[in-house]
């Protein structure tokens, strides 16, 4: 019967958690024909998405999100006695890290007996949000637990994982391949019929442990990449080379693939899932943990670039104005969650006299560019925004007091003249 509902776009659908992942996907599904109803436990975000603007920066995401609740099949609510009953609950909240680098499933479990408590016998339950092995499956005995509803026979489940991009979020959506992790084939079999309805990538069917080790696998082997070309950056230090030139030139090789070293890596997904992959298993592992070492260390190894190029003008740090250019974890995106340039600031923020931030995206920071570098001592990039790719630095230095420029991002190509610069990765300056 479901099966039918979904080829005729009857099921009505339940996401739950309306974030970066949950808001974007409950659209598609609404301008897709299904009747959607979006469950959000922050009120503010409810009210603004009901009055048709998006609560996140995603380009399209206005347009789109007005076509659906024009078209009356998007509805936001914070009230769990509107989700009663709906053929299908997806769920889209956070699955963060505690302090100590365990994963918080508080979330996720809350969610889980929210749709326990509202969903009906035959009800397909997918989990979008990026899990530890094994948590679809426990998921489902919590929902026996609670409903005495047998997983695979009373009700349907699935973990659907997301493998979008922010910045490329609705064409990810449409035109990424998916994977459906069922707790049984006929779960996977469901799911991806529902989600034909606007996919065109590839889609495939497997069983819910395999698919949420696939995500956090694919999310490790960049954190592991990233870590290796973090290495390659401090080498480039000790020989006094650009290590981008080196790595450009290595990628030239047809099997070679080095990553962008930075100055860190944020965001709500690369810090944490290697966490969540390790996590259930019995064993430690070595390398995997090592490269989030590495990665963390970053923004650490940027103040030593700072406090190097501060030493050679014989500035004492705790007279330094610094600068940081950029709060997002990543270029032309708001998206501030785990930003390395955070973990920098709390780095240096002790030991100089001042830290101003200025990101074009980010509320709370300064108005302007000319504004926050007025009488500071030192720039430091840390979000590869298109934008700062063409700032006149030469006219920026007029407004500084000292004029130290350090790029944790490789924006700047050409150090700029009057400037002492400092490029992470770039040993020859
Ligand atoms: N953001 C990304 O680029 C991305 C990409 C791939 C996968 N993921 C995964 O998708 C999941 C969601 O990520 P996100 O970036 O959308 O998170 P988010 O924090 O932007 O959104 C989660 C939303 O869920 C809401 N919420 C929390 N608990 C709730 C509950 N019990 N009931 C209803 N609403 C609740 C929160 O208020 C929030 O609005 C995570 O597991 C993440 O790892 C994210």
């Amino acid at each position: 019967m479901l099966e039918k509902m979904i080829e005729e776009r009857t099921a009505e659908i339940a996401v739950i958690g309306l974030g970066y992942i949950g808001l974007p996907t409950a659209i598609m599904f609404a301008n897709a024909g299904f009747r959607v109803i979006g469950y959000e436990i922050r009120e503010k975000v409810v009210e603004k998405i009901n009055s048709g603007k998006a609560h996140i920066i995603e380009p399209e995401i206005d347009e789109l999100l007005r076509k659906a609740i024009e078209s009356g099949n998007l509805k936001a609510t914070s009230n769990p006695e509107e989700i009663r009953e709906k053929d299908v609950y997806i769920i889209c909240v956070q699955t963060p890290l505690k302090e100590d680098k365990t994963p918080n499933l508080s979330y996720l479990e809350s969610a889980v007996e929210t749709v326990a408590k509202a969903m009906k016998k035959g009800s397909l339950i997918i989990i979008e949000s990026t899990v530890p092995p094994l948590t679809t499956v426990k998921m489902a005995e919590l929902i026996e637990a609670i409903t005495g509803l047998k997983p695979g026979e009373d009700f349907y489940m699935v973990h659907a994982p997301e493998r979008v991009m922010p910045g490329r979020i609705f064409k990810e959506l449409i035109y990424n391949s998916r994977i459906f992790g069922g707790i049984t084939p006929e779960s996977a079999e469901l799911a991806e019929k529902l989600y034909r309805s606007f996919v065109k990538g590839q889609t495939f069917k497997t069983n819910s442990t395999v698919s949420e080790v696939v995500k956090l696998m694919e999310n490790t082997f960049r954190d592991v990449n990233i870590a290796l070309a973090n290495e390659f950056a401090f080498l480039a230090h000790q020989y006094g080379i650009n290590v981008f030139e080196a790595i450009e030139l290595a990628n030239t090789h047809p099997r070679v693939k080095i990553h962008v070293p930075g100055i860190g890596v944020g965001g709500h997904c690369l810090p944490k899932d290697p966490h969540l992959l390790v996590w259930p298993a019995k064993e430690d592992f070595g390398l995997i943990k090592l490269a989030r070492e590495i990665n963390d260390s970053m923004p650490l190894f940027t103040k030593d670039l700072l406090f190097e190029a501060l030493r050679t003008i014989n500035l004492p740090p705790e007279e330094a104005v610094v600068v940081i250019l950029g709060l997002a974890y990543k270029g032309n995106s708001d998206d501030t969650r785990n930003s390395p340039a955070f973990a920098f600031m709390d780095a240096i923020n002790e030991e100089v006299k001042e830290v101003r931030t200025y990101d074009p995206f980010v509320k709370g920071t300064h108005e302007s560019i000319e504004d926050a570098v007025k009488g500071a001592d030192a720039i430091v990039i840390a979000t590869d925004h298109t934008a700062f790719k063409s700032l006149d630095w030469e006219e920026l230095g007029k407004l500084m007091r000292n004029r130290i420029l350090i790029d944790g991002r490789h924006i700047v190509e050409d150090p700029p003249k009057g400037f002492i610069f400092k490029g992470l990765g770039r040993g020859e300056y």
